[in-house]
């Protein structure tokens, strides 16, 4: 079985490192080929994962860089179209919800080839985040539907989605933040960034919707220049972010600005923190995880589980409401969190012998 395994963003590092893993147990049954989209190209936005996650250098490299959402899905549909037709793969493996997985997902059923979506199902409602509109189209056009938690079971039913299409496995990106705990253990970014542990807190911002507009972004940081009267904020920047703080004339000085973090210095710092303040999808899981309040700068998560069981609140965009959830958590002394179903670190493990199983 030969199998293109997609990367592009970021955030999708993390999620296909186990499963490449998994599918290197099987050496005789599947061969995977890694297509790295370049979505994301930034040393410190992509090369540095590789090495935390120990994962090989891809196959194939497109080189799409940034654009509108136009102009990069179209260049990463009519590079991975090539891709396809020269290697003739019987299935294309997509995580996540950026450009790039919706991007090659659609070229690969456009050539009949089938298409598998680990995180699918997940839903957020607000059809103005690109997410959601990747989310949607790549779960309707996907063969097999690998789900992380209970909402995404029930958003694809309500979708009308055949059962023998989805399949419940648990979180990838937490088999990876299970496996590499240790390791990042060993990080020394605290003395680095001269901290001690539960003295920060620890902030990422980069969604379009919170960072492109200049008055939200704004009324953010109004309530996070209250919070850092009261605890240091670190805040690791992702070079949109810096560039529409830039261009606002927004940056922050009182706050310890970090260029964007490997794996492992992230993990430990979010380990160490008093509280997260973010608006990614991803860290919202791995504090449940970590067992560390996490408050959420966004009006939804599509990933409630995170609420329901975890450390998650989800607290707006709205500067006194911010403000009262993170003096709230200030005073807090342990935050009680349960594990969500299979977020048992083998979910990748599980993806694999179900493919075995089907193809
Ligand atoms: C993308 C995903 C988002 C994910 C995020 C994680 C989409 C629609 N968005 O958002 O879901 O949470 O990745 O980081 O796919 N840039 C660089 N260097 C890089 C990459 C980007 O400087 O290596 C800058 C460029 O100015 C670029 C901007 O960041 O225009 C935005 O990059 P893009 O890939 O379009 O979206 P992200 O905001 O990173």
């Amino acid at each position: 079985m030969k199998i293109i395994l997609v990367v592009g963003a970021r955030p999708n590092f993390m999620k296909m490192a186990p499963i490449l893993y998994e599918i290197k147990k099987y050496p005789d049954r599947i061969h995977p080929l890694l297509v790295h989209t370049g979505q994301h190209y930034d040393k410190n936005m992509s090369d540095l994962f590789f090495d935390d996650l120990g994962l090989p250098k891809p196959d194939i490299f497109l080189g799409v860089g940034s654009g509108s959402h136009a102009q990069q899905t179209a260049k990463i549909m009519e590079k991975f179209e090539v891709i396809l037709l020269e290697n003739k793969p019987d299935l294309v493996l997509v995580v996540g919800d950026v450009n790039s997985t919706l991007a090659c997902a659609l070229t690969a059923v456009k050539l009949h080839i089938k298409v598998a979506h680990v995180e699918a199902g997940l839903r957020s409602f607000d059809r103005r985040m690109p997410e959601e509109i990747n989310r949607l189209l790549t779960d309707a056009i996907s063969d097999y539907l690998f789900l992380t938690e209970a909402s995404a079971v029930k958003n694809l039913e309500k979708e009308g989605v055949a059962q023998d299409k989805m399949f419940f496995v648990g979180n990838v990106m937490i088999d990876s933040l299970l496996q590499n705990l240790d390791k990042a253990k060993q990080s020394t970014i605290l003395s680095q960034l001269q901290l001690e542990k539960q003295s920060y807190a620890l902030l990422t911002l980069h969604r379009a919707e919170n960072v492109d507009n200049r008055s939200a972004m704004q009324e953010i940081l109004d309530a996070l220049m209250e919070i850092s009267k009261k605890i240091q904020l670190v805040f690791p920047i992702h070079p949109r972010t810096k560039n529409k703080l830039e261009e606002f004339g927004l940056l922050p000085k009182n706050f310890k600005i970090t260029d964007p973090l490997g794996y492992w210095d992230f993990l430990h710092l979010m380990s160490q923190a008093k509280f997260v303040l973010t608006d990614s999808g991803g860290i919202q899981e791995e504090t449940t995880i970590l067992q560390i309040p996490c408050l959420t700068l966004r009006e939804n998560t599509e990933r409630p589980v995170t609420a329901e069981k975890g450390t998650n609140t989800i607290v707006g965009t709205n500067k006194e409401k911010i403000l009262s959830h993170a003096l709230e958590v200030l005073e807090r002394k342990k935050s009680q969190t349960q594990i969500p179903d299979l977020w048992d670190g083998h979910a990748a493990r599980r993806i694999v012998e179900i493919l075995l199983n089907l193809i």
